[in-house]
């Protein structure tokens, strides 16, 4: 195990009727703005909810930021804020609505330009956010992550910054959610624990059965939330493990892989791919491509997740592999590329554009330009 420090600071508020705690949550004379999506929370009663929890307290609004936050939209929230002195954000929507807030948090405290900043990977200031999170996905809720896309130049990329002070999370508000989101929330939750679990062998003991705790509760709950998308103790489950596979817990001390997410942002940036379907297109990919270096983690997760035991080594690792992509699609998700009209075009402008910025992702950081072209091909 490596060495590390651990600190997460967000206080998460979990269950039914907790939104109702928002103002007492919230520090008293601060300059408030709330940050919306599209118009989700009008629909399913949650920004009612969020008024009446906030009745007698001043703050503004800041609606439009979109799935796969653009920096176009968030610059005008930061003009906004600036303008208007706040000094407090709270998101109420998906991971989109929260990441476009934790550079709005960073654009308010700088004076550059919200792209650099994006670019500068970490965030030098940040005024202080919470969230009311709505989509059981991305962890963005309980982590200091942002990903943050530029429509001008089709790109994506990542940042990171300070975690929420406070994330209110109310499994009640994902039963509004279709089957489609919450497919694609299920498989970005499996993955954030593949990336952090499928790498070197035997580094901790402790983090790998945390990890297949998680695997094995996502694994277990999809079928069933499929046939009961409104059952509390259900989506409860399905919001905590989304939390808990991305909020530090089940990476301490270890090494991380996080290609499969990087490619999966191109395939976003230049077809509009929704987040965690293309992680379902890539991650069986990158399992085939770097199976000799993953193999006996393939094997133990085989084991533990689906009960592979019989077989050679390499059937094992093979029926491992096979088992996820069977996984992703009994979620409803294609896993191919030509099943999403992809082809060679955009697997050379992605293996091109890493090459060019000299990309080395991955736990060994040997996923190259020309190591992603092999990986998207076994994708088509
Ligand atoms: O915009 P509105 O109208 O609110 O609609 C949203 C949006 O269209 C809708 N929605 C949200 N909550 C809903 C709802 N519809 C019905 N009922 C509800 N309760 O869902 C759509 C998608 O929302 P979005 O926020 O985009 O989904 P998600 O939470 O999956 O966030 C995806 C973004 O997070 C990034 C992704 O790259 C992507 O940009 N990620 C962030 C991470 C992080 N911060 O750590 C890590 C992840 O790996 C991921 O990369
Ligand atoms: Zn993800």
């Amino acid at each position: 195990m490596k060495n590390f420090i651990f600190q997460n600071p967000t206080r998460l508020v979990f269950g039914k009727g907790q939104i109702a705690k928002l103002s007492e949550l919230l520090p008293d004379n601060v300059n408030l703005m709330l940050t919306f999506g599209g118009g989700s929370v009008t629909k399913n009663g949650l920004y009612d909810q969020v008024k009446e929890a906030l009745k007698g307290r001043n703050y503004m609004e800041f609606w439009g930021i979109e799935a796969n936050p653009q920096v176009e939209t968030l610059r005008r929230a930061i003009q906004t804020g600036k303008e208007n002195n706040i000094n407090y954000l709270l998101a109420v929507g998906g991971g989109s609505v929260l990441d476009g807030t934790k550079l709005i948090a960073a654009g308010i405290a700088s004076e550059h330009d919200a792209w650099d900043i994006v670019m500068d990977i970490v965030a030098e200031k940040q005024i202080p956010f919470a969230s009311v999170m709505t989509v059981p996905a991305t962890g963005s809720e309980m982590n200091g992550a942002a990903v943050i896309s530029r429509a001008e130049t089709q790109e994506k990329y990542g940042f990171f910054g300070n975690y929420p002070e406070f994330s209110i999370l109310d499994p009640e508000v994902t039963y509004s959610l279709s089957d489609h989101q919450i497919a694609c929330g299920l498989a970005d939750a499996y993955t954030h624990v593949l990336e952090q679990y499928l790498t070197t062998p035997g580094q901790s003991r402790i983090m790998d059965r945390w990890a297949e705790g998680v695997l094995l509760s996502v694994k277990e709950i999809a079928p069933e939330i499929k046939k009961d998308p409104r059952n509390y103790d259900l989506m409860a489950d399905y919001m905590l493990s989304a939390t808990l596979a991305l909020n530090d817990f089940i990476r301490m001390g270890i090494t991380q892989d996080w290609a499969t997410h990087q490619i999966g942002h191109e395939l976003t940036a230049l077809h509009g791919t929704t987040h965690g379907h293309s992680l379902a297109i890539v991650m069986p990919g990158t399992m085939s491509v770097l199976k000799e270096q993953k193999k006996e983690k393939l094997l133990q997760y085989g084991e533990r997740i689906f009960g592979i035991t019989g077989g050679s080594e390499e059937e094992r690792a093979d029926k491992a592999i096979e088992m996820t992509e069977a996984f992703y699609r009994s979620l409803g998700l294609t896993t191919r590329l030509s099943e999403e009209g992809i082809g060679k075009e955009t697997i050379e402008m992605i293996a091109r554009r890493f090459n060019e910025r000299d990309a080395s992702y991955g736990e060994n950081k040997n996923v190259t330009g020309d190591v992603t072209r092999e990986i998207l091909e076994s994708c088509l």
